[in-house]
């Protein structure tokens, strides 16, 4: 059977991590709608490499996050809300329906569609604070050479896209600014040069010869009732995706906040742009060979996850309406990819 969404009326604390501390992530809640398709005459909202973006856009993005940092906590469509979603969904605030299992959506088959849902309705939410029906957030191009450091436009501090809650050394500016796609605590910095040939080759062996079956790439199944396994990961959320977390929280932190950690992982506005490109890549890995397609089982197609609206609903959404970024009028600017190919 497919996952179901949880009861919010039995929503919990969420436990930050092995120290034990607790996170209150629970949302409000309120009888649910099921999710329709936008309009096919909607604008079609074009995200764009987060580099890429001029000055009346950037402003428009800061006023739209301003405006939604500004609502009252309990709006469900607060920044502060929108980032419990995160923190419920993933450390443990919700039980699956009619068990004990806890409710995680990463690390397993879900991770994709349920994070495309997410930036979908932030994405509608900053939209109608700002009155702009084409309104797209950006995307951090990290698998491109001059997407290789955190966009300038989240790294000034007096941005409402800032986040002191950062590994200091990896801004712009710092002592190691260069994205590492597959960082880990010991490695050491490279030359410029360098750090792109690594990082190209971690984009071709996740997305191109490590990820030639559905399962490699999205991850394992996972069905009702069953414990999320932490080796269920695919290629790319497990890296560049997760490595990129930890390489941007404050590591001298028990809890690794804000990015380093899942419950707080989206109270940084860096978040949603680098899922932005997590979920440009689900739409470029079905374009690099046959095979390469959405699973068929009911059991993903149907699994479903709440989220509320632009509007304060609360939406039932399930994965099967989720496969088609265009019919969700959400669009990827077209950027050189340069990692398809093996060779150097
Ligand atoms: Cu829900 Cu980047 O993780």
């Amino acid at each position: 059977n497919p996952l179901q969404p949880p009861d919010l009326s039995k929503c919990h604390p969420a436990i930050k991590g092995d120290g034990g501390d607790t996170a209150d992530c629970c949302p409000p809640f309120s009888e649910q709608i099921d999710f329709k398709l936008p309009s096919p005459k909607e604008p079609m909202r074009t995200r764009r490499a987060a580099h890429l973006v001029d000055k009346a856009y950037i402003k428009k993005y800061e006023k739209a996050i301003s405006l939604m940092k500004a609502l009252p906590d309990d709006d469900p469509r607060s920044f502060k809300q929108q980032a419990d979603v995160h923190c419920a969904y993933c450390n443990g605030a919700y039980d699956q329906v009619g068990t004990t299992t806890g409710l995680q959506i990463h690390f397993s088959w879900i991770f994709f569609p349920f994070h495309r849902y997410y930036l979908y309705f932030f994405e509608r939410i900053l939209g109608s604070l700002i009155d702009d029906p084409t309104f797209a957030l950006p995307f951090w191009n990290w698998d491109s050479p001059d997407g290789m450091q955190i966009p300038a436009i989240f790294a000034d501090p007096a941005s409402p896209l800032y986040d002191a809650i950062r590994a200091l050394d990896h801004l712009p500016g710092g002592s190691s600014p260069l994205v590492d796609l597959d960082w880990s605590r010991s490695a050491a910095s490279l030359p410029p040069k360098d750090q792109w040939q690594s990082n190209r080759d971690v984009m071709y062996t996740q997305m191109v010869s490590g990820a030639k079956k559905r399962t490699l790439f999205f991850g394992a199944p996972l069905k009702a009732g069953d414990l999320a396994d932490g080796n269920g990961q695919g290629t790319l959320e497990r890296t560049p995706h997760g490595n990129m977390h930890i390489w941007v929280g404050d590591l001298t932190r028990e809890y690794k906040e804000d990015m380093g950690n899942l419950y707080s992982a989206a109270r940084d506005p860096l978040f949603y742009c680098h899922h932005g490109n997590v979920d440009r890549m689900w739409d470029l890995w079905k374009t690099l060979g046959p095979r390469r397609t959405d699973f068929t089982d009911p059991d993903w197609l149907d699994a479903s996850f709440l989220f509320y609206d632009e509007n304060k609903n609360l939406v039932r959404c399930k994965i099967r309406d989720s496969l088609d970024n265009k019919k969700l009028r959400t669009d990827y600017q077209t950027v050189p990819i340069l990692w398809k190919d093996s060779k150097r």
